[in-house]
């Protein structure tokens, strides 16, 4: 880059380089632009961030030098941090930190830096010490240091999030309790420590992480965490996805009673859940076991959720097979979102929503539920989605419009995949604030319009089913911010589709 190109250029803002094979940058390469806030020379081949004329980046917010050639941060001292607030330094091969290598960013507050996979060999300890930072990512970067190495080079930082985590191509690295201790001298909200092993896991490993919100242990090698622990105990969300729990009590709850948010998706092996386990997370909102085989013993759930009073959003989907108790949902009568997607579970009584007073999306798709059972979605006064999909219609035809009055607020339906042939003419007629519904990979051999409420605003889904000719009086009365869908159906280019073929032609609509 030579001197000047930009000179005509007072008002660029955000100049993105990312992949070019930069060898040399002259000095008034950016010289032109008033302020220009944003620079990415990610993947170029810079060398050293002294490589960089930093004299007309005074008002620089964003530098990115990701996966460059960068082997220290000499030079840092030369750019204006003031106004910066995203360093990022991932996939260089800086090796070394020391304290006086991070003075010129000493006074800036809220950045966000990543030295994502760098192989450190050695951080000066405390070299991090008062920097005040909004994110700090040294995930990937355990190569060639240890643990203890780079937490004491951490010591004295005051950050927002903290990664800490390793990634799939990463060797195993096993954290020493003891190296946790210096947890004591960080001040940190948010951590990330996925895909790492716990050397010796006991009740004080977490002790200095008292101040710790939200926790992040995905893939950490985890069968159970230990019963009485001191530290985590103002933790509002934690994640422990993919891990090996073999019950949901091993994950010993009471340890964390300010929990808002616990997702033990993707365990690795079926996840027992028995009851009463999470007792104690008396202000739990959101509990996601997705993936995880869940398998109980007895009947779901009141016994599994006991004291989860304050639960809006429960995710079971991708479950073992189970039977619902009646009125499976009373120990948490809040909920707002369900989903129970790819479960299959056998009911105890018709209508086993119908205390569910908040519930607003219920996610039953391949569930084999079966909508022969016109009261089971009794009591969903306020569902404004309702997801179908899969599941069989016996018989081929959807009628039973009692079915659909239970809800009248339902905003999108979903039935696709459901073998459906056909549907009864008023089926829908009820349902006066839907605006989706997705009738796709169905069985349909007509384009039917009359059963909904209005055609006003509606987007309708009929693709992949077995439409062959459309009557144009179906679609005629479309409001302006109506579509129907109609890809992939066998259409005929004859004289029995000619109105609807001029129709579509004044009609279409395109997406970009
Ligand atoms: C932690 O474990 C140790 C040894 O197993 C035990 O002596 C100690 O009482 C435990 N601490 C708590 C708080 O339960
Ligand atoms: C439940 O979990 C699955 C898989 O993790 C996810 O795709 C789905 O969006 C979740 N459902 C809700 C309602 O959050
Ligand atoms: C269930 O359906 C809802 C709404 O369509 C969707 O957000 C959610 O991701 C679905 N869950 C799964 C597991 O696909
Ligand atoms: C158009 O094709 C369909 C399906 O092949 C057929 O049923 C219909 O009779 C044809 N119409 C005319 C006017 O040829």
């Amino acid at each position: 880059m030579y001197e000047d190109i930009f000179k005509y250029q007072p008002d660029l803002e955000v100049l993105i380089l990312i992949g070019n094979p930069l060898v040399f940058i002259a000095s008034r390469a950016f010289s032109g632009p008033l302020a220009l806030k944003n620079l990415s020379l990610g993947e170029s081949k810079i060398k050293s961030l002294s490589d960089i004329p930093s004299d007309n980046l005074a008002y620089l917010e964003v530098l990115d030098l990701g996966g460059s050639d960068i082997r220290s941060l000499d030079g840092l001292s030369s750019f204006h941090w003031q106004n910066v607030n995203s360093l990022q330094l991932d996939m260089n091969s800086i090796d070394r930190i020391s304290q006086t290598d991070l003075q010129p960013i000493h006074n800036v507050v809220g950045m966000s830096i990543s030295f994502k996979g760098n192989d450190f060999v050695s951080i000066e300890p405390g070299a991090f010490q008062s920097l005040n930072l909004s994110s700090l990512d040294i995930s990937g970067c355990f190569r060639k240091i240890n643990f203890s190495s780079i937490l004491r080079g951490l010591e004295g930082i005051t950050t927002n999030k903290l990664n800490l985590g390793l990634y799939e191509t990463d060797s195993n690295v096993f954290i020493p309790s003891a190296a946790l201790q210096s947890f004591c001298k960080i001040l940190v909200t948010d951590l990330d420590l996925q895909l790492q092993h716990f050397l010796d896991l006991n009740n004080s490993t977490f002790h200095c992480l008292e101040g710790l919100k939200k926790l992040d242990l995905t893939r950490a090698h985890l069968d159970s965490l230990p019963f009485n622990m001191t530290g985590l105990s103002n933790l509002s969300h934690l994640v422990l996805d993919e891990n090996r729990f073999s019950d949901v009590c091993n994950i010993n709850t009471k340890n964390f009673p300010m929990l808002t948010h616990l997702s033990v998706s993707g365990n690795l092996k079926p996840l027992g859940f028995s009851n009463r386990c999470l007792e104690s997370l008396r202000v739990l909102e959101e509990l996601d076991l997705s993936h995880s085989s869940v398998k109980l013993k007895g009947p779901c759930c009141n016994d599994q959720l006991f004291g989860l009073s304050e639960l809006k959003l429960l995710n079971l989907s991708y479950s073992l097979p189970m039977v619902w108790s009646s009125q499976p949902f009373s120990a948490s009568p809040q909920l707002e979102h369900l989903d129970f997607s790819h479960s299959l579970y056998a009911l105890n009584d018709s209508s086993p929503f119908s205390n569910l007073q908040s519930l607003r999306t219920l996610n039953l798709s391949w569930s084999n539920t079966s909508l022969t059972n016109m009261h089971i979605f009794n009591g969903l006064k306020t569902l404004q989605l309702l997801n179908l999909k899969g599941n069989p219609i016996q018989g081929g035809v959807l009628s039973h419009a009692e079915l659909f009055k239970y809800v009248p607020l339902l905003e999108t339906l979903i039935l696709s995949s459901c073998k459906i042939t056909a549907f009864e003419e008023n089926l829908f007629k009820g349902l006066t604030q839907l605006r989706q519904v997705d009738l796709s990979e169905n069985k349909l051999v007509r384009l039917s319009t009359s059963g909904f409420y209005s055609l006003y605003s509606i987007q309708l889904n009929f693709a992949s089913n077995a439409i062959v000719t459309v009557d144009v009086g179906s679609i005629m009365n479309f409001g302006k911010g109506s579509t129907v869908d109609l890809s992939y159906n066998p259409l005929v280019c004859n004289c029995s589709n000619f109105q609807f073929i001029n129709w579509v032609k004044k009609n279409t609509v395109n997406e970009n």
